[in-house]
């Protein structure tokens, strides 16, 4: 690891579908931040356990993610699976004893999801390990001594905590041991759902409300063609949230720069057509779609082989983990296990 870069982290929960929101807001900047930093990113699987889930189909998302993942450009060198570095819920344990409860309880992603469960009836279930993610997701952060964590907005919260339980935990051992991590936001902001442009795209909302990055060519057209474009709430001479959304979808992909301008020029002068804008808009992703589609099904053709890298690479990071780890115990009063 080269000392003088600076270490980004991020992780990422397997539960399903990849779609252009977690790309455009999140996973896209992961990959550019690989060109100038020390980068780890995980999948996370122990806070995938936080809500209702099926062991089988826990152990398939994993893997789905980590060819998702590759296929957009996530290096393999970078990429862990949490489950694989089991020091992570070791200091969480420790990071417990430093974490104010009130704290917990003022989680506005823990009100959200436990709601979610307490509407499932019998099927829902509020566990302690959904109280205590938040913690940790703090043991993911400060483990690798992240200066950046690249997030999407509804983060900030949790990491404001990986704060509070850093400068604890310093202050209780009495020294500046953890840096203090900071959020990264993209340029890209909130990707809304096309069926909904007033709600942010996403899977728990429902199949509508998100477009796959590995959905069939077909599919992604005809949620474009179905965009809902005018919400009647949009005060005169501004432009309504839906076409806003599909400008920022095709800006973001970043492969129809010409043909934006001249959608926006005909937007100022008044004569756009909606018909066009979806058809630039369902080409940007297609087009980004294709060639990820690709770079996936040659990862697969060597499934065996990525899967044996991924946990080498598991490994590999594991051994950053395990010294902060050592540290972190030595300076908490522990002992040390010598293996
Ligand atoms: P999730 O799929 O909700 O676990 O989110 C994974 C990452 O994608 C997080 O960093 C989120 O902040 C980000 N993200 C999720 N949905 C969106 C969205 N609609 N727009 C922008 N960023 C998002
Ligand atoms: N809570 C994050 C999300 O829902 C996922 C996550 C877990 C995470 N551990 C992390 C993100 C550490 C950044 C750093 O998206």
């Amino acid at each position: 690891m080269d000392q003088t870069k600076k270490t980004v982290l991020s992780c990422i929960q397997p539960t399903g579908d990849m779609h252009f929101g977690n790309y455009f807001g999140a996973v896209k900047n992961w990959v550019d931040l690989q060109a100038k930093h020390n980068c780890v990113y995980g999948i996370v699987d122990y806070h995938a356990m936080t809500m209702p889930y099926s062991p089988k189909k826990l152990r398939e998302n994993v893997w789905n993610l980590v060819f998702n993942l590759l296929a957009v450009g996530v290096e393999p060198d970078n990429l862990f699976i949490q489950s694989l570095v089991p020091e992570h819920t070791e200091l969480c344990w420790i990071f417990n004893c430093y974490c104010p409860f009130g704290n917990l309880s003022r989680m506005t992603q823990f009100k959200d999801k436990s709601k979610d469960n307490a509407d499932m009836g019998k099927e829902g279930f509020i566990s302690a390990g959904l109280f205590d993610y938040p913690v940790l997701q703090a043991a993911d952060i400060l483990i690798y001594k992240a200066d950046y964590v690249p997030v999407g907005k509804d983060q900030d919260q949790h990491l404001e905590l990986s704060r509070v339980i850093a400068q604890r935990f310093n202050n209780g051992v009495g020294k500046e041991y953890f840096v203090m991590p900071e959020t990264l936001h993209t340029d890209t902001p909130k990707i809304m759902s096309t069926a909904d442009p007033l709600r942010k795209m996403s899977k728990s909302a429902g199949e509508k409300h998100y477009i796959g990055v590995f959905s069939d060519e077909a599919r992604i057209r005809k949620q474009i063609k179905s965009a809902v474009t005018d919400t009647g709430e949009t005060p005169v001479g501004e432009m309504s949230a839906g076409i806003q959304n599909l400008f920022r979808l095709i800006k973001a992909a970043g492969n129809q720069e010409e043909a934006y301008q001249s959608l926006m020029d005909e937007y100022k002068a008044g004569n756009l057509k909606y018909v066009d804008l979806k058809s630039v808009t369902a080409d940007a992703l297609v087009s980004l779609s294709h060639t990820f589609a690709e770079r996936r099904l040659a990862l697969l053709e060597n499934k065996k082989d990525v899967k044996q890298q991924i946990k080498q690479s598991s490994h590999e990071i594991r051994k950053k983990a395990q010294q902060t780890l050592k540290e972190v115990k030595e300076l908490s009063g522990l002992l040390n296990v010598k293996y």
